[in-house]
This record gives structure tokens, sequence and C-alpha cells, in this order.
């Protein structure tokens, strides 16, 4: 009644847990499955070699399911990944297009798909400063590895052009959208908060930009969409679906209220879908006028 298919993966329910909610403990991403059975685990992006996180505090609560967060993309280096009986996109940065094809190979023995992260605001060099490379980027990994890629956007102003272009290098799905790059200042002290300066929110804060991305991006070019953004209800994932996304993916509902929210979530779209009478595929798109 509610599996999907996203970028050649067939999730048994739309919702997957977004990169980087998943703490780094040894194990934990398999007691995740195996406890709350998510439809799919994005791993935390993972570069070729460790990165080290930025000091504490490297994430604020700035409103009511509103956070701000700089961890820096700290990781132990793709080595380290484990397998996961759930399907798992591994989510794969780097600070150069070399270093991503180079992980992307590492990772794929593990990986349902790859998930390129070009839109990460936390570290100079990685991430949203890897967007403007997207065309070399998507076409040198996708003729290296045999796995879906999907690439994860931020919400910017050139986000419908830079997803044309991911789309055009042979890009599976894309995942829309990452954290919106911004800041919080300490009025005591007169200094910004977080120890990298910046960070990027999350939350509801910018579910309805989310709403509004997956809109433009869906009715321009049809792809198959990972949407993120601001899920903390039913209802603000049924607006996601509805603009075309075929997935969704959470990130701060977990951090606010643990991975109960997934099985919560799950309960509450089949009995919507059972009251409506309708499919998830009734709902997918729906609201995008052509
Ligand atoms: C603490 C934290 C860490 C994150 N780490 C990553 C990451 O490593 N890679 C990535 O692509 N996105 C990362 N994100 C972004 C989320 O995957 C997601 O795109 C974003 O938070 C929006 O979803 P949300 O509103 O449900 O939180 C992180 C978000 C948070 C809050």
């Amino acid at each position: 009644m509610y599996s999907t298919r996203v970028a050649g993966l067939n999730l048994n329910d739309p919702f997957v847990i977004a990169s980087g909610v998943i703490p780094e403990v040894p194990g934990l991403m398999r007691r995740v499955c195996h406890q709350y059975r998510p439809a799919a685990i994005t791993t935390k992006t993972f570069t070729l070699y460790p990165v080290e996180s930025h000091h504490s505090p490297t994430i604020v609560k700035v409103g009511e399911g509103c956070y701000i967060n700089a961890i820096g993309l700290g990781n132990p280096g793709i080595r380290a990944l484990e397998p996961n009986e759930c399907v798992q996109i591994v989510s794969i940065g780097g600070s150069s297009l070399e270093e991503m094809v180079q992980a992307s190979l590492e990772g794929e023995r593990y990986a349902n798909a790859i998930e390129l992260n070009l839109s990460s605001p936390n570290r100079r060099g990685y991430g949203a400063d890897t967007a403007s490379l997207v065309s070399d980027i998507v076409s040198a990994v996708k003729s290296s590895v045999k796995r879906p890629v999907l690439v994860k956007l931020g919400p910017w102003d050139n986000v419908l052009s830079l997803a044309g272009k991911a789309l055009d290098a042979g890009a599976d799905g894309l995942t829309l959208i990452n954290t919106m790059k911004g800041m919080v200042v300490d009025v005591e002290e007169f200094k910004p908060i977080l120890s990298y300066g910046t960070g990027g929110i999350s939350g509801r804060c910018i579910h309805n930009l989310a709403v509004r991305i997956i809109y433009e991006v869906y009715r321009e070019y049809n792809p198959d969409i990972i949407g993120v953004g601001g899920v903390f209800t039913l209802d603000d994932a049924l607006e996601l679906l509805s603009v075309g996304a075929k997935a969704v993916g959470i990130a701060s509902l977990i951090i606010e209220s643990g991975f109960e929210a997934i099985p919560k979530l799950r309960a509450s779209l089949s009995l919507y879908l059972q009251r409506k009478g309708l499919k998830l595929e009734d709902i997918i798109g729906r609201a995008v006028k052509r």
C-alpha cells in the first residue's frame, strides 16, 4: 500500500533516515535498522580519509523544532563504513572530484545507493563548495560505480539549474534539501555560538523552503526525489510527497523525538491511506500543476 521506488531503490515505505543523525557508535546503525525498520538509512557523510568534527558547540536549538548545526563532516573515513541489512544509502563528500570518485568506489560495497553531498555548508572546500563542479563530479562517479547515484543539493537560488545539471550528467535521483547556512550569536559575549561561526539551519524553519524547491524541481524535470526538510508530522510528509518526493528523509525530528518517530509516521500514513482509500502513488506529485 505504501511501498515506493526512488532512484532504483525499492522501499517498503517512504520514510528514510536522512544523513547525519545517527551518532558515531559502532553497531548503532544496525541496531536502528533492526529496531525501527526505516525504509532506508542514509549514513552520515563519509570522506575518503578521516575528518575531525568541529569543536563543540556543534548544534544549537534555535526555535520550536529548529536547529542550527556545524558538525563539519567529521567522520572516520569511508573504510570504517559497516554493512547494514536495511537499505543503506551511503553519503559521500570530498574536496575534489578524485576524492569523491575514490570514496564512492570504496563505499559502494556496502551501499544500495550513493548520495553525493554537494550541499553541506559546514566545511570549507567540501559540500556546498563543490556544487559548482556538479556536472563533472556526477559524470565521473556515475561512470565509476554500479549503484544508483543520488545528488543532494541545498536550498539555494540556483538549485533548479544545478538539479538540471546533475540529471543531465546521469544522476538517478536528487535529495532535496540540505540545511540552509545561518548563524546564531551569543549576545552576552557578542560572538557566534557555534565554534565554526556559521551552521546549517534544519527542521521546521526550512520546511516550506523544501516544499517550494521540491515543487519547482519536480515540475521542471520530473526526477526521482527524496524530499527532506522539516518533516515533523504526517501532514509535513504528505506535503513533500504531493509536490513530487517519492520518499521522505527525516533528520531534526529524530534529534528531537528519537528514532521512534519513524514507526509513528509509518503508522499514521497507513491509517491515513486506509481512511482516504488512497495508495501512496496517488499522492506523489498530486499538488504539482503541469
Ligand atoms: C546534526 C545534523 C547533522 C547532519 N549531517 C549531515 C551530513 O553529514 N550530510 C548531509 O548530507 N546532511 C547532513 N545533515 C542534513 C540533513 O540530512 C537534512 O538534509 C537536513 O537536516 C534537513 O532535514 P530536517 O529538517 O529533517 O533536519 C545533517 C543535519 C543535522 C541536523
